[in-house]
């Protein structure tokens, strides 16, 4: 009667370290088969978000669709130089864990951090439509502190590198209907057309306190603010300075102007 008991006890270890050997080889096996896949929706997502900022984009998406010759791509580019970095593959590269890789990131004092965001990676994933070897459209991915949360979007210019092309935020916890109208279609669609450089090449784009007052000459770079969201949009202006200047994409921006400059 006792063996019977220590026999079935060994039994039921063993039937139970069987189960967790076959459940781990599935489990890790199915992960691997499906990591091409995973990586395949990884990238459909992004490119869907992408998508949908270049369809704010005149005519644009008609000649995506359209005409052979246009094409969107992404690229890893370092933001220091603003070069690409082809030895990064943009759709595994993941800049919020770089910022925070000791090689790949870097730490920002409170004097050159603006956007609040206290660590940012040296590297960047942009988007660019090209069409016959000019770039027509940039997408840039932008973040920074808001009242509550770190707002994640992306804001498109077009082929001048000034001319605002498109806004959006896919990522934020701002509170519904204040600052949470971020998202508002029709207020991203009054971002389009602003310039975020004078004539200087000094950032300019921000949202005012209230309504923008279209006789003043400074409208061309004012977006009304949103009610009972002040912190919000204060967010927003600085995310969008930060990401602007030098200390974020002005080097790529720089680049782009000069080899579009240089085509025929
Ligand atoms: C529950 C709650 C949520 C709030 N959410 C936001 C927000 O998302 N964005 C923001 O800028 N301010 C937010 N605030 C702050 C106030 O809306 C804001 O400081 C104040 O009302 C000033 O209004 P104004 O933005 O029109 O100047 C929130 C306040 C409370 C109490």
């Amino acid at each position: 009667m006792a063996k019977s008991h220590v026999e079935s006890r060994t039994r039921t270890l063993l039937v139970a370290f069987l189960v967790c050997a076959v459940c781990s080889v599935i489990v890790s096996s199915t992960s691997v088969f499906l990591e091409p896949r995973q990586r395949a929706n990884r990238e459909r997502d992004r490119e869907e978000k992408i998508l949908r900022i270049v369809h704010g984009h005149e005519g644009l998406a008609d000649l995506l669709s359209g005409l052979s010759g246009v094409t969107l791509a992404a690229h890893v580019v370092d933001l220091a130089t603003g070069d690409s970095a082809d030895h990064l593959d943009p759709v595994s590269f993941d800049p919020r864990r770089a910022a925070i890789d000791p090689l790949l990131g870097i730490a920002l004092p409170d004097n050159r951090d603006p956007a609040g965001i206290g660590h940012r990676s040296r590297f960047s994933v942009v988007y660019q439509v090209e069409s016959e070897r000019r770039i027509i459209l940039v997408v840039l991915p932008v973040h920074g502190s808001g009242y509550a949360s770190t707002m994640y979007g992306y804001l498109a210019l077009g082929g001048d590198l000034n001319t605002v092309a498109g806004l959006t935020f896919f990522e934020h916890g701002e509170t519904p209907g204040l600052g949470g109208e971020i998202e508002d279609p029709d207020w991203l669609e009054s971002w389009i057309g602003k310039r975020v450089f004078d004539e200087a090449g000094k950032v300019r784009i921000e949202i005012v306190p209230d309504v923008v007052d279209l006789s003043s000459s400074d409208s061309i770079y004012q977006v009304d603010g949103l009610t009972g969201a002040t912190r919000t949009c204060d967010g927003v202006t600085a995310l969008l300075r930060y990401w602007l200047s030098d200390d974020g994409f002005g080097p790529y921006l720089e680049r782009v102007r000069k080899s579009n400059e240089e085509m025929p």
